[in-house]
């Protein structure tokens, strides 16, 4: 599912960032290109607690899927 349309972001490309560690707000804004003011609408930057929960999403699943 999309959750950015004005950069084709879907929810499977932020847990894979979670997955890499990247939970950081600004980092996930930067990586993600939704900080960019002149090309999005603005919308996903005042939502950024959403990207951070599925990054953070993304992060307990990969640990929880670590075989010990
Ligand atoms: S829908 Fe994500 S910045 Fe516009």
């Amino acid at each position: 599912m999309y959750v950015c349309v004005c950069k084709g972001i879907t929810e499977s490309d932020v847990r894979r960032l979670g997955r890499a560690g990247v939970t950081c707000p600004k980092t996930l804004a930067s990586t993600l290109g939704i900080d960019d003011e002149e090309n999005c609408c603005g919308r996903c930057l005042t939502d950024i607690g959403d990207f951070v929960a599925l990054a953070t999403e993304g992060q307990v699943r990969h640990h929880s899927s670590v075989k010990t």
